[in-house]
């Protein structure tokens, strides 16, 4: 595995690659990787002949600066479950590499990012968008490959290639999760012990939700999702919407499923780690 630094190392590298035709698959990350990030290099492997992951820490998408400041940084053991999963470049770069200048451009997301995560973090999805297109602009890779657990950002992401006019695939891919249900992210490192026990009550709440929906309106819906999180000790729901999978605008009837799905996106606050989650409620109109 190459561990690049300097981008234009990168577009030298990848040129390389592309010009005796092989395909190329982008999973970018902030690192502090787990099993989630893996099963997304697992997919770009078998879809692709060179692998690139990105490991960068995005300042621009951090509306605190507490947060930012707390984000896991795990470089070492990162390289090493990059290596064992057989991926071809590390992408590390510094802040310096990818924002030689500031980044002012603001991107016309629309209505996929006004609610939930957009709402809640003024500018995230800007940053999201900021860092995304840098990388596809520097890899110009045929795949990229993210994680439903970030539902919205992936709807975002497809606006942001809308936008920009990238010729390439988004893989959208499932959601990994522990064996308590709890779903995969770099921030459950941060949880206690005793918040750690408590965290996969989220996951339960959405499965429980699913039968519950079968005889109640979405607003009871939303609501015994949230109670039943909040009933527990460190957890405090942000938010709790049901939505249409493709506009993410929160529905108020099971009828306004357009796509015969709709999707339950929960944010939630275990102690200060904040955490996100989603089920699909399938067949509900
Ligand atoms: O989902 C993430 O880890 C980040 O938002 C991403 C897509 C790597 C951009 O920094």
């Amino acid at each position: 595995m190459e561990i690049i630094r300097k981008v234009e190392h990168l577009r030298q590298f990848v040129a390389d690659a592309k010009a005796s035709g092989k395909k190329v698959g982008l999973v970018p990350t902030m690192g502090a990787l787990h099993a989630g990030h893996i099963s997304l290099v697992n997919r770009a492997r078998r879809e692709n002949d060179l692998v690139v992951v990105s490991v960068f820490v995005n300042p621009t998408q951090f509306n605190n600066a507490e947060d930012l400041a707390t984000y896991p940084r795990t470089e070492e053991a990162d390289c090493e479950k990059l290596q064992e999963a057989g991926v071809d470049v590390a992408f590390i770069p510094s802040v310096e590499e990818v924002y030689p200048e500031p980044d002012t451009r603001v991107f016309d997301l629309g209505e996929v990012a006004a609610v939930m995560e957009g709402a809640m973090r003024p500018g995230h999805f800007n940053g999201v968008a900021q860092v995304v297109s840098r990388l596809f602009d520097m890899v110009r890779p045929d795949r990229a490959y993210f994680g439903e657990k970030d539902f919205q950002q992936i709807a975002v992401i497809r606006r942001m290639v809308e936008i920009e006019g990238f010729d390439l695939e988004i893989v959208d891919c499932p959601i990994c999760r522990e064996p308590d249900g709890l779903a995969m992210s770099s921030r459950n490192t941060r949880l206690t012990p005793e918040q750690r026990k408590v965290a996969p009550v989220i996951h339960r709440a959405l499965e429980n939700s699913l039968a519950w929906a079968k005889d109640h309106t979405l607003d009871e819906t939303k609501r015994y999702v949230v109670s039943e999180i909040n009933s527990f000790p460190h957890m405090e729901v942000e938010y709790y919407e049901i939505v249409d999978p493709l506009t993410m605008q929160p529905l108020s009837d099971w009828s306004e499923a357009a796509n015969s799905y709709a999707v339950g996106c929960v944010t939630a606050y275990c102690g200060k780690v904040r955490l996100i989650d989603n089920i699909k409620y399938e067949s509900v109109n």
